[in-house]
Order: C-alpha cells, then structure tokens, then sequence
C-alpha cells in the first residue's frame, strides 16, 4: 500500500484528482469505479474544473457507482447514482450511456446485482477504483462480517452506517434504508488499481486497521492490503494513529 497524508483537504484532492487525470491520459477509455459519499466530492470538484481547463477529457471513460440502498431509484435525492452523475458526470461531460449505476428500486434485487456484476466484466472489469471507507472499515457497502460474498450483492446496513447516512435523509434514521446493494470485495480486488480516501478523524481508527491490522472481513478494507496497486490517500487526522 502507498499511503500519502495531505496537509489539507483541498492538497488532498488536487493530487487524487490528478492520480485520475494520469489514468485518462494513459487509457482515454478507462473504466473508472465511483463511490459517493462526502469524502470524494472535493476530487469530483477538482476534476470538473481540470475538465473545464482542457485538462481532463472523459468523453470515452466508462464509470460504474459502487453502491446504493435498496428501494431508491436514480431519481430519489439520496441516490448514489444520482449523487455522482451531478457531482462529477454532468460536470466532466462522461456520456451518460457509459455511466452505470445501481438500481436500488429493482423488482429483482438479485437479477440488478447479477446485471451490474455482468457489465463490470463486460467493460473489461475496473481499471481505477476510487474508495472511500466508513467508520466502521466497510468499503462500497460491504459491512463488517463473518463472511463477505466477493461479488455485487444485496446487504443488510449496520446501525452505525445507517446512522451515518441519516444526514442524506433529512436526519431521520427511520427513513435510512435497512438494505443496499454493493459491488463486491472481489469485484474490487479485481480492479487494476484502486485510490482509497479517508478525511477526518472519524476515519483514523479504521485506518490504521485496514493499513496495519490482519486482513479480516470483520473490517473488509483490510483485504485491500492484498492487492497489488493500492494508493491511500489520507489528511492529517485519518493519518493520525499510523
Ligand atoms: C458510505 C458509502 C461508501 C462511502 C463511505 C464513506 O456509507 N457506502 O461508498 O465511501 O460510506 O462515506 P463518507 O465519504 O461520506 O464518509
């Protein structure tokens, strides 16, 4: 794992924004893996304005969304879909043909993550995975577990991350969906490459597990120490108990 701390959120952005620019030059047609969340939306930010710029040229990248909660569809406001295709494809201009999401209100849960584990094959599988990390060390919605199916499936959400996501629905964690669905770990370590974010000292604890702890599904970033091209990037405070 290569871990750089940033002195600031905006440093932190920059360089992850830059690490994807790098894999567009590179593969113009990439395959990009997207999460949503807080964490990333100062790199979607910085990706937007380098696209602006003329830096960044994302008209033939491909982008699958990591997770969503069962019963919302793309249009709902919580939508992870939703949330990446305003904070980074509209702004980069990704065609919206080769964005691909979730879909939460499916009426066959399993045949949804059956299809979206087809099309990550049938892209080629991810060639960037962006991550972010819960407090808990779930990456995608991949919770904290005996055992951990290795491709997109359906998951039951764990208090402690309903409750993060309480804020996505006007505060009221009785509106949080007990249930999403994920890409894998597998799917995941599949990825050529992958570029975890952790911001905050919320993060720090699961951090330091995930980086220095036994690889264990009871905190499933820990199996990113067995891929081979692993990028942390992390600010002072995720940084602060390595
Ligand atoms: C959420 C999502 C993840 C996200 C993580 C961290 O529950 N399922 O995809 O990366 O938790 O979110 P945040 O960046 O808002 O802290």
């Amino acid at each position: 794992m290569k871990i750089s701390v940033f002195p600031t959120s905006e440093a932190l952005a920059e360089a992850a924004a830059r690490r994807v620019v790098n894999a567009l030059r590179e593969r113009p047609d990439v395959v990009l893996g997207l999460p949503a969340g807080r964490t990333p939306v100062g790199v979607y930010a910085e990706l937007a304005r380098l696209t602006v710029a003329g830096e960044a040229d994302f008209s033939s990248a491909t982008a699958f969304a990591l997770d969503e909660f069962v019963g919302i569809d793309h249009s709902h406001p919580a939508s992870f879909h939703r949330f990446i295709r305003e904070h980074l494809i509209d702004p980069v201009h990704l065609p919206h043909d080769q964005f691909h999401g979730l879909n939460g209100a499916a009426g066959d849960l399993q045949a949804e993550c059956d299809r979206y584990e087809t099309a990550i094959r049938d892209a080629g599988g991810i060639g960037l995975q962006l991550l972010g990390i819960g407090g808990n060390g779930h990456i995608g919605f991949n919770e904290p577990a005996d055992a951990l199916p290795a491709s997109t499936h359906r998951v039951t959400l764990l208090e402690a991350t309903r409750l993060a996501s309480a804020a996505l629905f006007d505060g009221d964690i009785a509106r949080v969906p007990r249930e999403a669905l994920t890409i894998g770990v597998g799917t995941i370590l599949k990825a050529e490459a992958v570029i975890l974010l952790a911001a905050g000292q919320g993060k720090a604890a699961s951090v330091e597990r995930m980086v220095r702890g036994p690889i264990t599904p009871m905190l499933p970033a820990s199996f990113l120490q067995a891929h081979r091209s692993v990028e942390i990037f992390l600010d002072q405070a995720a940084a602060s108990r390595l």
